[in-house]
């Protein structure tokens, strides 16, 4: 949701915190600001709008100090302005505090300082993180004292950094939101994602729930709330900065978007075997599936439409299995028991919902797993089991290739549940693997060939935007409409294809082109769904192979290669995110940062 940067050495911070900003953006951007602490205290610089707008108004003159710390906002509470911009500080500006998560009872805590005098200068729940601990102050007690105390006194979820004004420490805590310390050899920085930092060093530990971190010029130290010592590992990351940049393309999503056959490859690798065809997961030994009953899958958004392509696939398996939304689950959590396997599908493994969802299944006794691209994320560290998808970062807000590698991990998983339950390969595994391994070829041969920008243009003027499959081709349809109305901020919808003629064909005109995915299956029952909206005056566009019978009746015909129908919808896919990229760049829309919206979404 929100970005923070802190970082402590003996150069200036100054710009370290402002490419750690830039860097963040994709988490926030509805305001920025930093604190810097040098011989005259502790300067806020903060505004609403990006960090370029802050880049520009940044007074260098006052920017000097080898401590400081960064926010970029996605707001909660507040809208985006100038006061409620991070950080916030007390009446003193003796303490500066960068905050991610929910501040539950900030109001009772606010009420009682306002009792004591504190005057609040913004609508948000972070700012009595500052006057607590100045309350803490004002009793004598030491400066990592009051922070301890102002920390026992928060109830909800936190990621916080400080600063106090005459030492040059950095203070940090996580409960409930993601932080990492990055370790250079001479500075440490903290951040709420190991992109802030990654140009400065890839050598990282991830603070756990309950920890605060004490950072100096010279050295560091992790302790829980209490003060006791805990021992957190250094780790090497395996993305480098180049990976995190945009390189020659104007966007981070066609940049995402153009990834996909290397991500696919990294998905794939090491866990097909080509000399035996065999599947090796590694959380997912064989037998895995024996004892599990009924399988969950629990996700959001662009993770949820995964998870429904991989729930058709693990229900083909004879493993009864769901998809669910994650922000539903906790309303009405699914019966389970030690025999239900649930996975949360997660791409940066910190969404609340997802988290929600998978703690409200361990509690009540299911074995649980974490579908996720960031190592060391929350929801890995939640479940008994992880499954990496190796994508590399994702930074623009629409996800894309971390879809298509979710995706096929869980096809894997399916044909891993089949073998479990069957005793034997699936029938189709000798025309399913070869397929596999030329998914990242014919994604590059869609990449390399695609209309999609014609077709953009061709229905640039339409109403609304429908899109229909069956089968793994209904996931894809909802993944293709949502991505389209996330950047092109137009109205699309997807739907099942055979549910067109129970309610929506009431909307279709010839101003509402319909994108019909074909994967192989049915297709002649998707293809009378796709004409009956067509003989009602929508265009007709069809994601299909070159020789399909429907590009004979389409408008317009986006072609993918043949392949397995288990993953002909993700090439049929790539079509669609190619179609969105271009409308929305036709439109000048911020694609990379669409509005309203922020990559990681840490609040329910
Ligand atoms: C997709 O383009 C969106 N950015 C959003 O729906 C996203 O997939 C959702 O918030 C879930 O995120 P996660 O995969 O990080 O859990």
């Amino acid at each position: 949701m929100c970005g923070i940067i802190g970082r402590v050495g003996t150069e200036n911070a100054i710009d370290s915190l402002l490419t750690g900003l830039e860097n963040l953006e994709y988490r926030g951007y509805d305001s920025a600001g930093v604190a810097i602490q040098n011989g005259s205290g502790i300067k806020v610089q903060k505004r609403s709008g990006k960090v370029a707008d802050l880049k520009a108004a940044i007074d260098r003159d006052i920017a000097d100090g080898q401590v400081g710390i960064g926010h970029t906002r996605w707001s909660t509470h507040g809208p985006p302005t100038d006061a409620n911009a991070h950080p916030h500080t007390d009446s003193t500006s003796d303490v500066a505090v960068v905050h991610n998560g929910i501040i539950e009872n900030y109001l009772e805590l606010k009420q009682e300082l306002a009792n004591l005098g504190h005057e609040f200068t913004s609508e948000t729940d972070t700012e009595v993180i500052p006057h607590l601990i100045q309350h803490y102050l004002d009793t004598g007690v030491d400066n990592e004292t009051a922070f301890r105390k102002a920390l026992g006194d928060l109830e909800g979820s936190y990621a916080v950094a400080v600063m106090i004004s005459g030492e040059h420490v950095l203070y940090a805590a996580r409960q409930g939101s993601p932080l990492v310390v990055g370790i250079e050899s001479d500075a440490y920085f903290i951040a709420s994602d190991v992109p802030a930092f990654l140009e400065y060093t890839d050598n990282v530990v991830y603070l756990e729930d309950g920890d605060v971190a004490v950072i100096r010029p010279d050295g560091l130290e992790f302790t829980d709330l209490a003060g006791n010592a805990v021992d957190r590992s250094f780790e090497t990351v395996d993305w480098d900065p180049e990976q995190a940049g945009k390189g020659e393309y104007d966007h981070y999503m066609l940049k995402e978007i153009y990834e996909q056959p290397t991500a696919l490859s990294q998905a794939i690798e090491g866990r097909v075997d080509p000399r035996t065809d065999t599947i090796e997961l590694e959380s997912f030994p064989p037998g895995t599936f024996e004892g599990i009953d009924s399988v969950q899958l629990v996700a959001c958004g662009t993770s949820y439409h995964a998870a429904l392509y991989g729930s058709l696939l693990l229900n083909r398996s004879g493993i009864e299995s769901h998809a669910l939304l994650a922000n539903e689950y906790s309303v009405c959590a699914p019966p389970v028991d030690e025999n239900t396997l649930v996975i949360a599908v997660t791409q940066s493994g910190e969404t609340a919902d997802t988290l929600g969802a998978l703690r409200t299944a361990k509690a009540n006794g299911a074995q649980t797993v974490t579908i996720t691209n960031v190592v060391g994320s929350t929801a890995a560290r939640v479940s008994e089991k992880t499954l990496l998808i190796r994508a590399g970062p994702e930074i623009g807000v629409a996800a894309t290739k971390t879809f298509s590698s979710q995706a096929v991990m869980l096809t894997l998983l399916g044909q891993r549940a089949i073998a479990d339950r069957t005793g034997e390969p699936s029938l189709d595994l000798e025309t399913f693997l070869p397929a596999l391994r030329s998914l990242p070829g014919q994604i590059e041969t869609v990449l390399g060939s695609t209309h999609a920008k014609t077709v953009a243009q061709q229905y640039h003027d339409s109403t609304a935007y429908f899109f229909i499959g069956r089968g793994s081709g209904f996931p894809v349809a909802l993944e293709g409409a949502l991505k389209f109305k996330e950047i092109t901020y137009e109205h699309a919808e997807g739907f099942a294809s055979g549910e067109l003629k129970h309610g929506p064909l009431a909307l279709v005109t010839p101003e509402t082109p319909v994108f019909a995915i074909f994967t192989g299956v049915e297709d002649e029952k998707t293809l009378k769904n796709a004409e009956e909206a067509h003989t009602r005056g929508a265009p007709l566009v069809v994601v299909a192979p070159a020789d399909h019978p429907a590009a004979a009746v389409a408008d317009a015909h986006l072609e993918i290669p043949d392949t397995h129908p288990e993953l002909a919808g993700l090439l049929a896919n790539v079509q669609l995110q190619l179609v969105s990229y271009h409308a929305a760049h036709s439109l000048e829309r911020p694609i990379d940062k669409p509005r309203n919206l922020a990559k990681s979404v840490t609040v329910e």
